[in-house]
């Protein structure tokens, strides 16, 4: 792995990140398929039409279904889904407290429930770097405890405590599973990941020791889980100068427009967030006017596309009123081409960002895109 910052910009960086599966500019939003799958009928091969460079899945739900071990001996998650390009897979640590049922935390890792069928599933650091590696992901993510933003000060400490102890498992499982023959990716990286809730102190302690482990990368987790933007963004003004800032910095599930432009400006590169996604199956679209309901009836003889000029494959060729008639008779194509139509403009809103940080106007349009989308917009 080779990262390499190519430009700064007060805290802001931009940079490119080289890996087995091809090498990717930041900063860049990664685009959810949960399940191996973009939700909206989007294909691998629209991917590669809408700029996506990472696609994202989750460890939690392919170990549930189809299972990991069967994904393995179809060559890996690259092979399974046809996309050749980087995959970063979560750790299921999120996903098992948000999803399943009844789950136990005791020190060895999780007992739980699967919200598939229910039955008992356990789940620990050396499973989910297992895991992980069946799945052959570029980055996979360690294993941890994202606790209640809410949660109180002595429950928070003892679950960033444990939360550093998986880190270390993690980091041993990976280098065993990264040093056998017959491993998909035996190049696989490591990112930790940050937790604390809203606790500055006990966030920036972990930060410290999670810093001198030498991983890949590091992402902030426990964010955008109920606390206000304004405390979201405090925390990312005092946690990330104290990461490694040879190392790219991902802001995990995070967010709205105007998350991302603030996120990078406190220096973070990976971001990801279901909203464009979820958005587009509800026909919210995102526009640089801010967003648009195209199941309001001010669309049904509007004939201009989502958005003048926009080069994505619902705008270049299909109006509004067309979209608007597809998502009301419940057409599958309706959901896809507001969910094509979501991720490219994000997709771009980076691309844009990439290039004003390359030619050191990066505030000057974050504070133009903020003029013209709703910041308050989820
Ligand atoms: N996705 C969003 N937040 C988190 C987090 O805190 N941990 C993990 N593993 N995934 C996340
Ligand atoms: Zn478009």
């Amino acid at each position: 792995m080779r990262y390499r910052i190519l430009k700064q910009e007060g805290r802001a960086k931009r940079a490119e990140l080289e890996t087995v599966h091809g090498t990717v500019q930041t900063p860049l939003f990664m685009n959810v398929g949960t399940v191996a799958a973009i939700k909206g009928a989007v294909a691998t091969s629209d991917l590669e039409q809408i700029k996506t460079q990472v696609e994202l899945s989750n460890t939690y739900h392919l170990h549930v279904r189809p299972g990991d071990k069967i994904i393995r001996q179809l060559g890996g998650l690259h092979k399974f889904m046809s996309w050749d390009r980087p995959i970063l897979t979560d750790s299921g640590g999120f996903q098992v407290f948000s999803l399943a049922g009844l789950r136990k935390i005791k020190e060895e890792g999780v007992y739980f429930r699967s919200h598939i069928d229910g039955r008992k599933i356990f789940m620990g650091p050396e499973e989910s770097m297992q895991i992980q590696s069946n799945l052959g992901s570029t980055i996979a993510m360690a294993f941890d405890e994202c606790a209640p933003s809410r949660a109180d000060r002595s429950y928070v400490q003892a679950s960033v405590d444990r939360t550093a102890r998986w880190l270390e498992r993690c980091k041993k499982e990976m280098a065993r599973l990264n040093s056998l023959e017959d491993t998909i990716n035996r190049e696989q990286l490591l990112f930790g990941i940050n937790q604390g809730a809203i606790y500055p102190d006990i966030r920036i302690e972990h930060a410290k020791r999670i810093s001198e482990m030498e991983l890949d990368g590091y992402a902030v987790g426990g964010l955008a889980v109920g606390e206000t933007h304004e405390e979201m963004y405090h925390i990312l003004d005092q946690v990330v100068p104290f990461l490694p800032k040879d190392k790219p910095a991902y802001l995990m599930g995070v967010g709205t427009p105007a998350n991302i432009l603030e996120g990078v400006e406190r220096g973070i590169d990976f971001f990801d967030c279901v909203y464009p996604t979820r958005n587009g199956r509800h026909g919210h679209l995102y526009t640089n006017q801010g967003k648009i309901n195209l199941f309001n009836a001010k669309y049904e003889l509007d004939d201009r596309p989502i958005e003048e000029g926009c080069g994505c494959p619902a705008c270049r060729r299909y109006s509004r009123a067309y979209i608007r008639h597809l998502l009301k008779a419940k057409e599958m194509l309706g959901m896809r081409l507001c969910v094509l139509h979501n991720l490219y403009f994000y997709n771009t809103m980076m691309e844009e960002i990439r290039d004003a940080l390359d030619e050191g106007r990066f505030a000057e349009y974050k504070k133009r895109k903020l003029t013209g989308i709703n910041p308050l917009d989820q």
